[in-house]
């Protein structure tokens, strides 16, 4: 347990108070992730990036310590600002490349993105049984029929040699805080990897497109950036992995959570199955 006056946030994550300031303290367990971390942090600040959170010393070697972000809110990718303005925090820490060779850090991996993704396949049918008792085996076959058909062509065709950076690896809206002066600040480098800049991106839409219909010909208009996604990085959409990963999530949880979080994953699988083959359509159209 880290000192000071301290109020859970979550397993591994507090808030400290201490001298009348606030802190979040997160342990880590081993030295391998949090010394990643630290030189991210370094690294970026060298770099005058900003939209990080200032790292603060602190005696335990397995502590991570930043001020708190008092009144801090994750983003709401509903909110038309608030995807404006993390997606061009993103290509902020993708342009970074241009001043640090992110290649040269010993801690920074390559993203494992077809490993990961084929995993998640080889797990998702390991649960079909349970996952059929609450969808029924048809969207169940859906959710792999896309999930198969959009790795092999993501196989076909993804590369890691082009427009490789750091990327944060976890661009989840709850690790991206908007302070009180309006500023985006990226938090949580846990993930953080080497890998194509537009690996993330397509990553973010995942995040983002269930929160607005799936619309992703509306998404290409409101945010120009996105225009300049290579066809690879476009093909990632095609691949259901919001599904995939909170199905596989629903049986890590007890049995109460998991049936309250079975309440809402059922209608979003229904709204993304009933989405996807539009969605799919206008990818490949966009990649004409
Ligand atoms: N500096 C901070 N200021 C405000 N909230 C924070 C800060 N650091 C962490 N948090 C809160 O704690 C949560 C968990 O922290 P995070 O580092 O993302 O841990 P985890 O790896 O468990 O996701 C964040 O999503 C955020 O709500
Ligand atoms: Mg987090």
């Amino acid at each position: 347990m880290p000192g000071g006056n301290l109020e859970k946030i979550k397993d591994n994550v507090w808030k400290r108070e201490q001298d009348g300031k606030r802190f979040s303290v997160k342990r880590y367990q081993s030295m391998s992730t949090i010394v990643k971390v630290r030189e991210v942090h370094d690294l970026l600040k060298g770099a005058s990036f900003s939209n990080i959170v200032p790292v603060v010393a602190d005696d335990n070697p397995l502590l991570f310590v930043q001020p708190w972000l008092d009144g801090a809110r994750a983003a709401n990718f509903k909110k038309r600002v608030d995807r404006t303005d993390s997606l061009a925090v993103l290509h902020a820490l993708h342009e970074t490349a241009e001043q640090i060779d992110w290649h040269a850090s010993p801690y920074l991996h390559p993203y494992p993105l077809i490993a990961k993704w084929e995993n998640r396949i080889v797990r998702f049918r390991e649960i079909r049984g349970m996952c059929e008792a609450y969808i029924g085996k048809g969207r169940v076959d859906e959710i792999l029929f896309f999930a198969r058909n959009a790795l092999a062509l993501v196989k076909k065709n993804y590369r890691t040699d082009k427009d490789c950076t750091l990327l944060h690896g976890d661009v989840v809206h709850h690790n991206m805080l908007r302070d009180e002066g309006g500023i985006i600040r990226l938090i949580d480098f846990d993930l953080a990897c080497v890998g194509p800049a537009g690996t993330e991106i397509a990553l973010w839409m995942h995040r983002v497109l269930p929160q607005i219909g799936y619309d992703v010909e509306f998404l290409f208009d409101e945010q120009p950036s996105l225009q300049k996604l290579d066809r690879t990085s476009k093909t990632l959409l095609l691949y259901p992995n919001e599904l995939l990963r909170e199905w596989l999530y629903l049986f890590t949880l007890s049995p109460a959570s998991r049936e309250r979080h079975a309440k809402q994953l059922i209608p979003f699988t229904e709204s993304a199955l009933s989405h996807w083959p539009k969605l799919w359509y206008d990818v490949e159209r966009i990649n004409i």
